[in-house]
């Protein structure tokens, strides 16, 4: 079901870092962003797919993880992604692609979800990404996915009319996202 797919489709931040996760399975994730929508199908994304330890051990300290959670520095060593994406603009073709880009991770994260892996897109990174990966000049890094066999345990809430929409982790490190109501964000309703 549809439903549940997208509801599994969490963001994760804790991973079974010693599993591999196959290039080729990398490529049918990138596949998978290839065919959604694109402004003007102009297509600008390009990726740059990683899943050796020694470059991901490069990655790691340039990704910043859960800011809501201030106590919590990111995954620690042994939980750490064990694969990246890394979400290009070619600026030859287009200047922006931010909806291209929603798309195309969405796309991504589902066909994790589906091979029960999981994923969780950084957009807050330093630009010294760039100089690690040796990314070409006419390239722009818009976005990393971070993906891997998750190891954590993600519960949907439904957000409270006066609650918080900031996600929590309880004691037992169960991570919680508030999620608001659909009554709440219909903002009308214009029936036949
Ligand atoms: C555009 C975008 C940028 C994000 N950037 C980060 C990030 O830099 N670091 C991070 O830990 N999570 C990041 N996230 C994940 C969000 O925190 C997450 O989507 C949100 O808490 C809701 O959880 P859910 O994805 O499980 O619904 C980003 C999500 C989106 C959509």
């Amino acid at each position: 079901m549809l439903y549940d797919l997208v509801r599994k489709t969490r963001s994760f931040r804790r991973f079974q870092q010693e599993e591999v996760i196959d290039m080729e399975i990398l490529k049918s994730f990138v596949d998978l962003a290839r065919l959604g929508g694109s402004a003007r199908n102009v297509q600008p994304l390009k990726y740059m797919l990683v899943n050796a330890p020694v470059f991901n051990a490069q990655i790691f300290p340039h990704l910043f993880w859960a800011g809501y959670l201030k106590d919590w520095p990111g995954p620690e060593e042994g939980e750490r992604p064990s694969a990246y994406i890394i979400c290009l603009l070619d600026t030859s073709l287009s200047n922006e692609a931010e909806c291209d880009l929603g798309i195309a991770t969405q796309n991504i994260l589902l066909g994790a979800a589906e091979k029960g892996l999981g994923g969780c897109r950084i957009a807050s990174f330093s630009p010294e990404l760039k100089d690690v990966l040796a990314v070409e000049g006419h390239l722009r890094i818009l976005m990393v996915l971070a993906l891997g066999r998750a190891v954590e345990k993600v519960f949907l809430d439904k957000r409270k009319p006066e609650g918080d929409i900031k996600y929590w982790r309880d004691a037992d490190q169960i991570h919680h996202v508030p999620k608001r109501s659909l009554e709440e964000i219909i903002a009308g309703e214009i029936a036949a």
